[in-house]
């Protein structure tokens, strides 16, 4: 069944005007390549000085900060798992990922925030596994409250697309 408040969009997420864009981000909350790039890119130099400042997120975990010359009011970085074949945890891991990215948003009185297909990159997550567990996740999470008005799943290129709106009929 379809949750009116979830949406796909194919494209770059650092254009989105949401409560929080969410950063595929690395254990040292460094600027790095892909998603994580972008955003330190379009955020301006004071994304990684604050990022400096919190000092680091272990895997499955999330971190808040200001969104600066983003049109999202917030970035929440979270670090998701690299791909080792399925064995060591990465299914939990990257569930994980997402509710505590929801979790931080809803502690911020946030009703708005866009993922990125997180650890579906350079992490080497299988797409379309990562998709079941990302809309699965989300969905579970956001059954249990009415606090968010919009979750965008941010998606590039047509197969990730396509796989996101295949997650969401079934
Ligand atoms: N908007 C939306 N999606 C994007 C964008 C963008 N601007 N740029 C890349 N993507 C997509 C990729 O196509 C991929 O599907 O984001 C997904 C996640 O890919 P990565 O950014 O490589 O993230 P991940 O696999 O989680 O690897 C994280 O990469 O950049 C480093 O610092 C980061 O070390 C960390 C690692």
């Amino acid at each position: 069944m379809g949750d009116e408040r979830i949406e796909v969009f194919s494209g770059d997420i650092t254009t989105l005007e949401v409560d929080a864009i969410v950063n595929a981000a690395n254990t040292e909350l460094a600027p790095g390549g892909g998603v994580c790039g972008a955003i330190h890119r379009a955020a301006g130099p004071e994304l990684a000085e604050e990022c400096a400042k919190i000092g680091g997120c272990p895997t499955g975990e999330a971190r808040i900060t200001g969104g600066y010359r983003l049109p999202a009011k917030h970035v929440i970085h979270t670090v998701g798992p690299v791909w080792h074949g399925g064995g060591q945890g990465e299914d939990a891991l990257l569930a994980a990922c997402y509710r505590n990215s929801l979790d931080l948003a809803q502690d911020h009185g946030l009703a708005s925030i866009a993922f990125p297909a997180i650890s579906t990159g350079v992490f080497g997550y299988p797409l379309e596994r990562a998709t079941g567990i990302a809309v699965e996740t989300v969905r579970g999470w956001l059954a249990g409250t009415s606090d968010f008005k919009r979750i965008v799943f941010a998606v590039f290129g047509e197969v990730a697309e396509r796989a996101y709106r295949a997650a969401l009929d079934t």
